[in-house]
Formats: C-alpha cells, structure tokens, sequence
C-alpha cells in the first residue's frame, strides 16, 4: 500500500496582525514571559523551542512573535503551531485544539530550521500582540506592517544574562555521575540575586553567590538538557542556552561496534518458538532468533490478565540464560499509530505524547539501561510505518488519510522518535537503534525517496546526540517484497520500452529491497547521517518459493507479460500488504549478508497475522480493540493504493498479532531458500 505520493509540504497561512490583537486585549490583563531554546544545533539547521507563560487573562487562541537575529534563520517546520515567518519575524499561532490557555497557562511549540554564519537566540517575544516582559501590563508591540518606531522600553529593567560554562555541550558521563555545573551571570544596572540550575523544567539547585555553581550528584542513565536562569534584583530572569549531555552505564558491554551483528548469538524468543515448533515440521525453523514486539504500554511488564507471557525484563534474563549475546526489540506505540492503516492501532490517542514518553519509552529506556543487561546487545526497531507515512499519506497527497495529517501537523510521531532516540541511544553503548524505513514498493519512487531521507535526518538531527543516535535502518519489516528480483532491474527494456512502463513496477526505480536498500543507505549518508550506518532488511516473509517462483526470465515481447512471468514477487499487486497468499519464509537471520547490510533478520515473527479477515469485536478475540482493515479481506476488490485489485489475503485470518496457523504453513511450504 502507500505508495509514489509526492510529498508537498503543509502550506498553513493564518495571518494575525499585532494591530488586531492590541485592539482585543484593550481591556484585559495581558502579559507573558518567554523562553527560547535551541535544543540542538548542527552545521546548517537546528531544532528550537518556544515556552511562553501566559500571565494575563486565560486566552482562547494566541499568537507568538518573535524576531529572529538575522535573515538566514528560517523554520523549515513547525509543531503544535502554525507558523508564517517574514524576514526576521515570526508569527506562531494555534492549531485547533491547543488554543485555550489559563492564566499562568503554557503554551508550547517545537521548531526545526536553518541558519549560518551565526544562530542566536529568538527576540522581541510578543503574545497576542504584547510584549512578554515577564510580567502583566508589558507595552503593546509595533504592528508588523507599520513603521512606526518601536515604543519605549525605559519602563523595563535592563535584562540580566546568564551563560552555563560546564558541562560543555556533548559531554558524556558514566552512571552514576556526578555533574558539575557552573554559569557565569551579570545583572547591567542592577544586582545578580541568585542562578538557578535546571534539567529541562526541573529545579536541580540555586546558588546566590558568584561563582555561580551547584554539583549534581547520583545522576543515572540517560540524556539530559541543562540550563541556568538568572534572577536580577527587580526579579528579571533570563534563561542560558541549553547544554545536551548524556550519562551511559559503563556495565561490561564493550564497546558500541559497527555492526552489531557480527558474531553476536541473538536471542530466541521461546514465546514464539513454543508456537512454532507446536506446528507440524515447525521444528525446522523454531530455533530462529525473531523480534519481540513492545507493541503497548503493558508488554514491557507482562501483568497478570494482560495477553502478553513475557516482561521485558524477562526476555533479556531469558536472553542471559540463552547465553545470547544481542536482542531485537520493536518499539512499536506512537500516539496515534498506523494512520494510514486500521489493523494495527494502538492504544495512545493522536496527542498522548506525554504517556508515551513517561509511560512507554522511560520504562524501556530504564530496564534496557540496567548494567544486568551489559553484554546483550540491545537492538531497537524503532517505530515502523510511522515517518514514511508522513511523507507519502499526509497532507496534500491523493493517498491521504486525516489521521496522518493529524500526526503530522502535530508532531507527535517526530517528537516520539526523537525523544525515543535519545532516550534509547543514551541507555548505555549496548544499544543500537534502527529506523523503520518502509521497503521499496513504497518509498522507492524518486519523489518520496529523498523527501524520506530528509524527514529521517532532519528527526534524527533533533534528537539528543543528532544522528550519532541512529546505528541504521531497517526495510522490508512485516512486509513481503521480494530480497532479489534478477529478472526485472529497472535497466531491463523488452521491445524498446523499459520496465519500469511496465503495470507492475509502475516506474518505480527499485524492483527489489536488496537493491533498494543499499542505495537508500546513499541517500541517508547523503542526508547526513553517518557514513557507517548499516541496514537491515526483515526476510521473514518475503522468500517467495514454491512451485510457483519463476525459474528463468519470461521470453515475451509484452512488457507486462515479462513482468509478470518473470518477477519472483507472485503478489497481485506490490501495494498488497496483509497474509500474502503464496509467500514464503525468506532468508534465515544472518549477519553481513551483502554490501551494506548489517544483517537480514525476522523481526515480524513468522505465523502472526498481519489483520483479521474480518471484524473481530473488542473481547477475548481481540482485547486491545484492533481495527479491521479491507485489505486483509480476501473479497475486497481493492482501492487506487493496489490498483483496485484483489488483496490477496489469506481468508479465516485473526486479528494483527495472533498465532495464524494456515500462514505459517504456507510459510514453510513455500520457503525460499527451502527448508
Ligand atoms: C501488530 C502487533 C504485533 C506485530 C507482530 C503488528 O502488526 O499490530 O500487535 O505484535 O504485528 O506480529
């Protein structure tokens, strides 16, 4: 499904002028504070962030301005606001749903742009058209389209200014840290009365004399943003830059290496082994090490009631037992997950960013972070479908849903994977994370190929730690396009015309993941990220076999004929994406398969359904209220994402996740290479 949608990228205007807002606020108490901070910068962009307080009457929708310090800093792209820049001024308003705010009420947005020469911080902080001076009765600012000259400040106290001297940012310690942390502070035309020290909005300690410092003692695993705030004598504060650090268990882990893969034992999951080797001839492939998906909050302990045999925590003590030295891991519960799909939803609403962090990504983080755990490498495949959605089934694009425009003009899918990044990256040097991306029967055409790359690195580049987060990528998971096709190279012509005309590749570049994968990984260079990542490519389902692989090329002169007669892919059609009828198991898991792949892996475990065939009703068959989805109906005739075709799913199939006899069957029966 999903597939050669061009990405266009959100064009919401929604022009407030200063002049309108000082005329609404004539008769209401009005007034701000303010605080920008880059939360990351890398040569050319960075990623910012607005806090503002409202300290006037409670709002029913705001406007934030703010002037930037020179032309070249532009917002690229805005969360949780909508933004229109001119020049140096930017205007930030709210989208539909964060426009009330009480008094003493936050608002709050995120930012990615870009920069050079110089990237300072944000100025001139307006809301609603009044300037934020930390208190209530500030001066209405100018109207943008007026020239009129700026109105006095002299009622405002000169502002103080604060820097944080150490730690520097990009430090890294070793749990458990002690951090020092130091700032130097002036008050023009008044006095320093105390330096507060934070990490993000929690207080750490204050000191009130110069030099200004506070050591932070017992700090665990994890990333950490610092700032220091100043107080002068009239209670003006200011706010330093951040400085990111992070803080990794030693544990006997080694160090982080290239590839994870090589010569690690990875960890066979006896949940899913039980259910295979229960399955007639299953014994052949029951020992394969598969992934284990966090797919909801209650997968990371297990409780009593809840469907799921196995913590967290129990796995990698499993893994211990095993002697396994590496352990895969899907991280699998955004807010608002599967937009563009029903089968798979998850448990959080589009905007329970807040429960995913705390209640899903910091647990995981904390048990993954556990010395106990040291000499397992911990693989994490973070978040499939999710970024690719937002590039080809957003805004603007004939395939669009509103849940993934949902998703992307709130953020919550960058923001859940940066936050995961950082979060999962700092849990020691054990861990290594790899992005879902897609396979290439959906980003594989040129117009979402380097939007995709661009969304990957610009996400990536927000986390703490930047692009150092991301070990790779992996393509092809829970899907089944083909690993090879020799066949049908986009080089191919038949009769003068070349294949790509052809109804199945649909001029597509890429016919198969392997080719795919090893030029995205270019492309993800190119975008920044490092020269060493690594793919993976999820071969559980994808081999193909049986009676009815091709054995040679087709010879006919009809390019359709050829395609179809000569293409290892038997689906109907490439968008086809539930119980394929035909497929195989595909390669067993190994590592360095090929030029630029870390390893082929199972990370859908073989035999689990990919949706139910029809609607199964929230209850003991289906507990956690998973959708159903047509494509998984074997009568479906399809829609403009298959090309109206057929699904080609297998029919009696249970809900996303559950045991599906009848496939793993089939599986085995057309696996290739042979069992
Ligand atoms: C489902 C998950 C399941 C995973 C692996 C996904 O499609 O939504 O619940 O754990 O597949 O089978």
């Amino acid at each position: 499904m999903r597939r050669k949608l061009a990405l266009i990228s959100a064009a919401a205007v929604v022009a407030t002028t200063g002049a309108v807002a000082v005329a609404t606020q004539a008769f209401a108490a009005s007034g701000c504070s303010a605080k920008y901070t880059v939360v990351n910068q890398w040569p050319g962009g960075f990623q910012g962030q607005v806090d503002v307080t409202n300290l006037g009457d409670a709002l029913t929708s705001w406007t934030v301005g703010w002037d930037f310090g020179n032309t070249s800093q532009t917002i690229t792209q805005i969360w949780n606001a909508d933004k229109t820049q001119s020049g140096v001024h930017v205007n930030a308003t709210n989208l539909s749903w964060n426009g009330n705010v009480a008094t003493n009420g936050a608002i709050s947005f995120g930012f990615t742009g870009n920069w050079s020469g110089s990237n300072p911080n944000g100025t001139n902080f307006t809301l609603n058209g009044v300037a934020c001076t930390g208190s209530t009765g500030g001066s209405p600012s100018p109207s943008r389209t007026s020239a009129s000259p700026s109105p006095s400040t002299s009622t405002n106290p000169t502002a103080p200014t604060v820097a944080l001297t150490s730690p520097t940012s990009g430090s890294t310690f070793t749990a458990p840290a002690t951090v020092g942390l130091a700032a130097s502070a002036t008050a023009p035309g008044s006095t320093v009365s105390k330096v507060e020290f934070y990490n993000g909005a929690t207080l750490l300690g204050t000191d009130t004399s110069s030099p200004y410092t506070f050591s932070w003692a017992n700090v665990a695993a994890g990333s950490y943003s610092l700032t220091a705030k100043v107080y002068n004598a009239a209670n003006v504060t200011a706010t330093s830059a951040p400085v990111s650090i992070s803080v990794t268990t030693t544990g006997g882990g080694g160090s982080h290496v290239d590839n994870p893969y090589v010569g690690a034992k990875v960890y066979v999951n006896p949940d899913w082994s039980a259910k295979a080797a229960a399955e007639a001839g299953g014994s052949r492939v029951s020992n394969q090490p598969t992934g284990v998906w966090l797919d909801s909050i209650a997968a990371i302990t297990a409780p009593a009631g809840s469907g799921y045999a196995t913590s967290l925590r129990a796995h990698l003590d499993n893994a211990l037992a095993q002697g396994a030295t590496l352990a895969q891991f899907v991280i699998y519960d955004l807010p608002g997950r599967d937009c563009a799909a029903l089968a798979s939803n998850g448990e959080l609403g589009p905007t329970e960013i807040d429960r995913y962090k705390t209640e899903y990504i910091d647990p995981i983080a904390a048990i993954e972070a556990d010395s106990r755990y040291s000499s397992i490498r911990i693989v994490n495949i973070i978040e499939i479908d999710s970024l690719p959605n937002l590039v080809t089934n957003a805004d603007g694009q004939a395939g669009a849903t509103s849940a993934c425009a949902t998703m992307k003009q709130n953020g919550n899918y960058v923001t859940g994977i940066q936050y995961a990044l950082s979060k999962l990256h700092a849990a020691g040097t054990n861990n290594y994370e790899y992005i879902d991306a897609a396979h290439h029967g959906w980003i594989g055409w040129d117009t979402n190929f380097g939007p995709s790359a661009q969304l990957f690195a610009s996400t990536a580049k927000g986390a703490v730690g930047g692009v150092a987060t991301v070990d790779g990528f992996i393509t092809d998971t829970a899907n089944y396009s083909a690993l090879s096709e020799p066949w049908i190279q986009p080089s191919v012509t038949i009769n003068g015309q070349t294949i790509r005309q052809s109804k199945w590749v649909d001029w597509n570049q890429y016919t198969d993941e392997l080719t795919f994968a090893q030029a995205f990984r270019q492309q993800l260079v190119s975008a920044g990220f490092n020269a060493n990542i690594g793919m993976l490519i999820d071969t559980s389902r994808n081999g193909w076999g049986g009676s009815a692989r091709p054995t040679a090329a087709s010879t006919s002169t009809d390019i359709n004929t050829y395609v179809d007669q000569s293409r290892i892919d038997r689906r109907i059609h490439a968008g086809n994406w539930c119980n394929q009828s035909g497929a195989g198991l595909g390669e067993r898991p190994r590592a360095t398969p090929a030029t630029g792949i870390d390893a082929y892996v199972w990370i859908k475990p073989p035999g689990e359904s990919d949706g139910s065939s029809s609607l199964v009703p929230t209850g003991p068959n289906n507990p956690g209220g998973k959708g159903f989805d047509r494509m998984c109906d074997p009568t479906y005739t399809g829609n403009g994402r298959n090309g109206n075709s057929l699904t080609g799913a297998l029919p009696n199939a249970p809900i996303s996740g559950a045991w599906f006899s009848a496939q793993f069957q089939q599986l085995m029966q057309n696996a290739y290479p042979a069992l």
